[in-house]
């Protein structure tokens, strides 16, 4: 497929990287996130992986897409990973899970008994865009039962007191693993075993037993002890069928997560739109589940920012990160709080040199190469950047788009997550959504404006991805934050 612009030498050549790494990374007609890591298809890397495929292979990547619908649960539930048939390495595979103790998947394969960010409406919807019209009736009329029900699911399980929010039963589902509110949350169900380990000081020596850093060192992913309670949490929903009802009655961490329920918010629009588009009329129940969602997240905005929820205490999870930014990309975000955010969001407390950190760098959690306890991710950058446009911040999401393009530029190479600090990769460094997002951003028709406000950053600062108005010591941290 053609570019709309030229590209220079070498963004063609990081272009073909991109490339090759989802190429590398194809099993078929599913794309896994990384080779080792990460070797099955994943509910939320697959919708970021189709919004890049589409610029390649529109098909391929509305087959991606569809693929998800594969592993849906009787009771509408998309599942977070889909495993492939044939692996024994991936650390938290198909016996942990055991879910042919409780239910049949669509075609029988094996997954995770829990869900991830919401993200295949928008896919459904980029993809669709690449798609000829008749194309993407098809797409949509193939996609829409199974995505219908899979909202329906989230609205309805896992919203079973109709406040409005969705709950989730695991940080796995926040796609946010170790991001401090989840930790706060899981931390009561913390293994005795690990507590004893903590209490003396040698909870490292879990690492011995851990399979999930045998790629990856071990300090980029989260502390073996959170791994260990997670694994716990695992076993806690599997004994009770990965039934909310069940689940509502153990000690299970219940967090109505801000990320993910911005995230829903936003795809139940385009939920609205496909249905439209295809004259589909959707339940009337899931329609007012809909509003209420929306409505609803205003319930977790306190001063300055957006924050994740307990489920069981009704108290906000009081710890700053960069999901307290996604009811921008939600548009759920009053006017008059826009340019506090944005100022927030571009402060060198979360923007300090390249793209936007997963935690602010002042916080205790604060780490720069360590998973979700600050590095810069690609596709929340993605989702921030769509945000600020839609408010109209259209300079503010220019600048973002540069900083990523020069952060992945520099690297020269498609990582998992990147050092906010000094650009530097953590993590796979053969990511399937980082090359997708990538692949993603050469195409935007706005391209020759971003790669100027890139150069012109990196000449200025001579750091590239540092907006040089930003590299002022100004201080403003919201009051009240952590
Ligand atoms: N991110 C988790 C993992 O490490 C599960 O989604 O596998």
């Amino acid at each position: 497929m053609s570019l709309i612009h030229t590209l220079s030498p070498e963004l063609t050549a990081l272009r073909e990287t991109a490339l090759t790494v989802l190429r590398s990374n194809d099993l078929g007609e599913v794309t896994r996130p990384s080779p080792t890591l990460y070797p099955h298809q994943w509910l939320w890397d697959s919708c970021f992986i189709a919004i890049g495929l589409r610029h390649v292979d529109p098909a391929r990547a509305a087959a991606e897409v569809l693929s998800l619908l594969r592993g849906q649960w009787p009771n509408g539930m998309i599942p977070h990973v889909i495993f492939a048939e044939t692996d024994d390495f991936y650390h938290a595979g198909p016996q942990r899970w055991r879910i042919d103790r409780y239910v049949t998947t669509a075609t029988g394969v094996h997954t995770t008994g829990i869900t991830q960010p919401p993200m295949i409406a928008e896919a459904a919807v980029r993809v669709g865009e690449m798609l000829t019209p008749s194309e993407r009736a098809d797409f949509y009329r193939e996609l829409l039962p199974g995505l219908i029900r899979f909202h329906e699911f989230l609205h309805v399980e896992r919203d079973p007191d109709d406040h409005g929010l969705v709950t989730l039963v695991h940080s796995w589902e926040s796609g946010m693993d170790n991001t401090p509110p989840w930790m706060e949350a899981t931390l009561p169900l913390t293994p005795r075993r690990v507590k004893v380990l903590r209490r003396l000081g040698t909870a490292e020596a879990l690492d011995a037993l851990r399979r999930d850093a045998k790629e990856v060192p071990p300090e980029e992913r989260l502390t073996a002890a959170d791994l260990f309670t997670l694994y716990r949490v695992v076993r806690e929903l599997r004994r009770s069928g990965y039934e909310f009802r069940r689940i509502r009655e153990t000690d299970v961490p219940l967090v109505e997560d801000v990320a993910f329920n911005a995230i829903l918010v936003r795809a139940n629009d385009h939920l609205t739109e496909i249905a439209a588009e295809v004259g589909v009329a959707l339940p009337k129940r899931l329609t007012r589940s809909m509003r209420r969602c929306r409505a609803a997240m205003e319930q977790l905005w306190s001063q300055s920012t957006y924050f994740s929820r307990d489920f069981r205490t009704g108290k906000l999870l009081r710890h700053e990160t960069i999901a307290g930014f996604l009811p921008l990309y939600a548009g759920v975000v009053p006017e008059e709080r826009v340019d506090g955010m944005v100022k927030a969001m571009t402060s060198p407390r979360y923007w300090p040199g390249y793209g936007v950190a997963s935690v602010p760098t002042d916080a205790p959690a604060f780490l720069p190469r360590c998973y979700w306890q600050g590095p810069v991710w690609i596709n929340i950058n993605w989702l921030l950047a769509d945000g600020l446009e839609r408010y109209g911040r259209h300079e503010a999401a220019r600048e973002l788009r540069a900083s990523i393009l020069n952060l992945i530029s520099s690297s020269g190479q498609m990582f998992e997550y990147y050092s906010p600090l000094d650009g530097s990769g953590a993590g796979s460094n053969s990511f399937s959504w980082t090359a997708a997002l990538l692949v993603d951003l050469l195409a935007r028709p706005d391209l020759p404006e971003i790669q100027e406000t890139a150069a012109r950053s990196a000449a200025r600062t001579g750091v590239p991805g540092i907006p040089a108005a930003r590299r002022a010591t100004e201080d403003d941290r919201p009051a009240g934050a952590q």
